[in-house]
């Protein structure tokens, strides 16, 4: 994965959901499919927008969350709301899990790594975890929306943002260029390509008759090609040598050069671009005013009576009659039992495979199933806001092939301040890994480098602090989110979503919009309905 689009294509299509639902029929038999078809409303109408509009009253009954990120306080404020008593296990000394914003004061301090204090300038921030929430999340929008919690836009997609390839071959290597100019090029010589192809008659077996010339019309029309030629000679699209202004000079402005169609084809820059975003990465993207941290807080301030912090989750039982959990006061270091009639865990997989539980051999082997990516980020505080001033970009990501670079995402708020934070690098896999080994300084020091290459001369003048994380060596989390390999969703996955006696799981994990806060949110609105309807009809029998 070298860009920033999300690893994890799925999308919750009806087409999935039946997937999902032949699947839980195979694992829990009819009874179970029955379950999952009413908590995913497919006999009502649908439940994504919105939490299950559950009947009844949890009153009396106690559900054990462990973990107080996204699902574990969606878990939590939904079923109180149902009479439910919930009791919330956290590590941290806060909640919110993963949905952190790092600001002037936040500590981080990584298994093995340095503590770091973040030294951002009152105002700057970093949303190291979830950065962006799509349009079409309407989970997560649902309770931004019911909490009220102020949002604008995220520019996820600025064609005026650079693409700089290191390891470009020929002419373009190092070469920093507009996305505009590299979008209208490509697209530019395909079209006059085709176009010509096809009134030389060359692929007539493919195209013929009225559909002919319509194609041809379409080319024209989206390629900028010359009607009269059918040639594509650059357009105001990929921006001016002189941008037009007034009077006679620079009046219209000086029209740039297209770039050579084989040096574009050599570099492979095309390839930073689909005809279509994936559906997660499409405009309009959002993200709450001042940071991401935001959700947790409008939760925390609905739940947190219930989250007892500071404890770490050490055993987990299920009996006939309820669950156990053993947990350990950090603070204190005593240990104790919280009892419930069900359990709700939404630990990752990689943090809970290492909890004491009587899970099955099978739930246990399931529990492997998914692998954890690896993934850093870093914020770098910037002085000067230069990509605006001096290159006009607002917002967006500069896309590079640098080792673990991936992007430099530039910030969507705070536009024409006086400082800026922007993303220095969002680096996954082997490159995360590698870059995690470096120390707090020299992770600057790269990330610093990477980014003088693009923007010379003021990158590294205008450094000023950075934070930075590798997910995958946080004590609670273990990774940036659970990787599924088609083989672990047939087989493991299914098995989870299940659950076991008095215990089910909820997060991300357990979706199909891994990495995404949707997923905890709509996790745990399916397993909450799940746990409802087996404490209600079965009267708590496992
Ligand atoms: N959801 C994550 C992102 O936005 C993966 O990059």
């Amino acid at each position: 994965m070298t860009t920033p689009s999300s690893p994890i294509l799925d999308v919750h299509t009806n087409a999935t959901r039946r997937h999902f639902l032949a699947k839980a029929l195979a694992v829990g038999g009819s009874g179970f499919l029955l379950a999952n078809m009413k908590a995913w409303g497919m006999d009502l109408a649908s439940t994504r927008d919105a939490p299950p509009a559950l009947a009844g009253s949890g009153k009396g009954k106690t559900v054990v969350i462990l973990g107080a990120g996204l699902a574990g306080m969606t878990a939590a404020y939904e079923m109180s709301k149902l009479g439910y008593t919930c009791k919330v296990i956290e590590a941290r000394p806060f909640a919110g899990g993963r949905c952190q914003t790092a600001r002037a004061g936040s500590v981080l301090e990584e298994l093995g790594g340095e503590k770091q204090v973040c030294g951002f300038e009152r105002g700057q921030y970093i949303n190291f975890g979830p950065w962006r929430i799509p349009f079409n999340h309407r989970s997560t929008l649902h309770y931004t929306s019911s909490f009220g919690v102020p949002l604008e836009l995220f520019n996820n997609d600025n064609d005026a943002a650079y693409v700089y390839n290191d390891n470009a071959a020929g002419a373009l290597r190092g070469r920093r260029l507009r996305q505009f100019e590299v979008k209208a090029d490509m697209r530019g010589y395909v079209d006059e390509l085709l176009a010509k192809s096809l009134q030389s008659g060359a692929i007539d077996s493919q195209v013929n008759g009225a559909d002919k010339q319509l194609l041809i019309d379409y080319l024209v029309n989206e390629g900028y090609l010359s009607k009269k030629d059918l040639r594509y000679r650059g357009t105001e699209g990929r921006g001016f040598k002189v941008n037009p202004g007034a009077g006679m000079a620079p009046g219209p402005g000086v029209p740039s050069d297209p770039l050579g169609f084989s040096d574009l084809l050599q570099s492979k820059l095309g390839h930073i671009y689909h005809s279509v975003h994936e559906f997660t990465q499409q405009s309009t993207m959002l993200q709450p005013v001042g940071g991401m941290d935001a959700i947790a807080r409008a939760f925390e301030k609905r739940v947190g009576r219930m989250i007892r912090y500071n404890t770490e989750v050490t055993s987990l039982r299920n009996r006939s009659d309820g669950v156990e959990v053993g947990v350990k006061d950090l603070k204190t270091g005593a240990v104790s039992v919280v009892k419930g009639d069900f359990c709700l865990c939404t630990l990752p997989l990689s943090v809970l495979r290492q909890v004491d539980t009587d899970f099955s051999p099978t739930f246990k082997a399931a529990l492997q199933g998914a692998a954890y990516a690896p993934v850093c980020k870093i914020g770098l505080q910037m002085g000067r806001r230069f990509w605006e001033e001096d290159d006009g970009i607002y917002g967006g990501h500069v896309f590079t092939d640098t080792k673990g670079i991936n992007l430099i995402s530039l910030p969507s708020s705070n536009w024409q301040g006086k400082r800026g934070t922007l993303l220095g690098f969002y680096s996954f896999g082997g490159d995360a890994a590698e870059l995690s080994g470096l120390t707090l300084k020299e992770r600057a020091e790269y990330a610093v480098a990477a980014g003088e290459k693009i923007f010379p001369g003021q990158y590294r003048k205008n450094f000023e602090t950075a934070f930075s994380v590798a997910w995958h060596r946080v004590k609670y989390n273990l990774g940036g989110w659970a990787e599924w390999s088609e083989e672990a969703r047939e087989k493991a996955y299914p098995v989870l979503v299940a659950g076991e006696q008095r215990t089910l799981l909820a997060g991300e994990h357990m979706s199909y919009l891994g990495g995404w806060q949707a997923g905890a949110i709509e996790s745990a609105w399916q397993q909450m309905a799940l746990i409802h309807q087996r404490l209600s009809s079965q009267g708590a029998a496992a």
